[in-house]
């Protein structure tokens, strides 16, 4: 065990020093509450082990601040005192004081003390490794499901694969939203049409208004159906909601419940905004120019406005990030006839001067190359990669 031995008194200080260290644990020491405050936001400790009566920080207001640090692990907390009235005790224990030790120190009872909080910190850490094996394979469910969804049907499976992960990404940005509820809405979108699984093709696959009556009446079922499937597994119940409203829209018309506004949870907002956002960029490929205006025209409809806001913002995002990965930057002397710009080019003194989008041919080369010897623009022009191969 790492332990953080705290007194002002060097020689119990290094009595108990010594005698700790002889059973095998890390020891480091200091002298006043202010040092011990600051070690233990620095290093990681099982156990402090604190003098009470301390100039500044004493024992108890140092247990004060470790208790109110939301640090990632449980620090067992042991204080010495000569005060071992009823009353201390029970002000100790409401500071978060685990056990305690009374001076004169009796080296065995110290020793049993230790060991007690040894088990604690063992049995909390054990715990933690559980707890990260339950999240490991909640995860591994989560996407279990999205797996099955794209061997029932890939376009679907794709479809909710990517909502997770624009989910996870307009959580982060979305002030409303706490770092513990990513995980949350990120497998809500990963699973959120999971209700179409056993829905005959025509329901998941042809547009709403193509739709016959009774192919309507059961792609409105599919939240429903999807929460159902949720529902039946403890771990996935909190997500079941989420899915069972992603079809709920901010003026009142959506389904099951024709939620409006800031009726219908901000979570399941998100997923409808996503799951919209992903609609029209790759189930209708619409141009990521165009996505602009199709997202206006949902504002104050099916999505809040400022799910909207939020969706223009990383579409920006998401088409700058694409093009990075989509254009390769060249130097003009090595651009070849054929070649597509991914870009426009400007003059350094903003004047613009080929599109993007041109196929180059030898002349605009030549030309592109004079500007660059006239050092009149960049020498470094986007091309698109598969134009490259060519
Ligand atoms: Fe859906």
């Amino acid at each position: 065990m790492k332990i953080l031995l705290v007194d002002d008194d060097k020689v119990t200080l290094s009595l108990l020093e010594k005698s700790l260290r002889s059973q095998g644990h890390l020891i480091v020491s200091v002298s006043d509450g202010s040092q011990a405050w600051e070690t233990v936001r620095k290093e990681h400790f099982d156990i402090v082990i604190s003098d009470w009566l301390m100039p500044e920080i004493d024992g108890i207001e140092l247990c004060k601040r470790i208790r109110g640090a939301g640090l990632d692990h449980y620090i067992y907390l042991i204080l010495i005192s000569s005060q071992d009235t009823r009353a201390d005790i029970v002000n100790g224990l409401k500071a978060g004081v685990d056990d305690y030790l009374t001076k004169p120190i009796n080296i065995e009872e110290l020793k049993a003390r230790v060991e007690i909080g040894q088990r604690i910190v063992t049995l909390e850490h054990n715990l933690k490794q559980r707890y990260q094996d339950l999240a490991r394979n909640y995860y591994q469910t989560i996407h279990m499901f999205t797996q099955l969804l794209e061997v029932f049907d890939e376009r679907l499976g794709g479809h909710c694969r990517r909502v997770g992960r624009l989910c996870l990404q307009m959580a982060r940005v979305h002030p409303g939203v706490s770092d513990k509820q990513y995980a949350k809405v990120e497998a809500a979108g990963l699973v959120h049409d999971i209700g179409m699984v056993g829905l005959p093709p025509a329901v998941y696959s042809k547009p709403q208004v193509a739709q016959n009556a009774e192919e309507k009446q059961l792609y409105r079922s599919h939240p429903e159906r999807g929460a159902l499937i949720l529902d039946q597994v403890d771990m996935l119940k909190p997500i079941a909601e989420i899915v069972r409203l992603h079809h709920e829209q901010y003026n009142g018309r959506g389904f099951p419940d024709s939620l409006a506004g800031e009726d219908i949870p901000l979570l399941a907002q998100l997923v409808s905004a996503a799951s919209l956002y992903d609609d029209l960029r790759h189930i209708q490929g619409l141009s990521p120019d165009d996505i602009p205006e199709h997202l206006q025209r949902t504002r104050g409809y099916q999505l809040a406005p400022e799910m909207v806001d939020l969706l223009l913002e990383i579409h920006v995002e998401l088409i700058e990030k694409e093009k990075s990965v989509n254009d390769l930057a060249l130097k003009v002397g090595q651009l070849k006839e054929g070649m597509v710009l991914a870009r426009n080019i400007y003059l350094k003194t903003g004047a613009f001067i080929m599109a993007a989008d041109t196929k180059l041919t030898a002349d605009a080369i030549e030309k592109l190359k004079h500007y660059v010897r006239l050092n009149a623009i960049a020498d470094r022009v986007y091309v698109h990669k598969v134009s490259s191969r060519s």
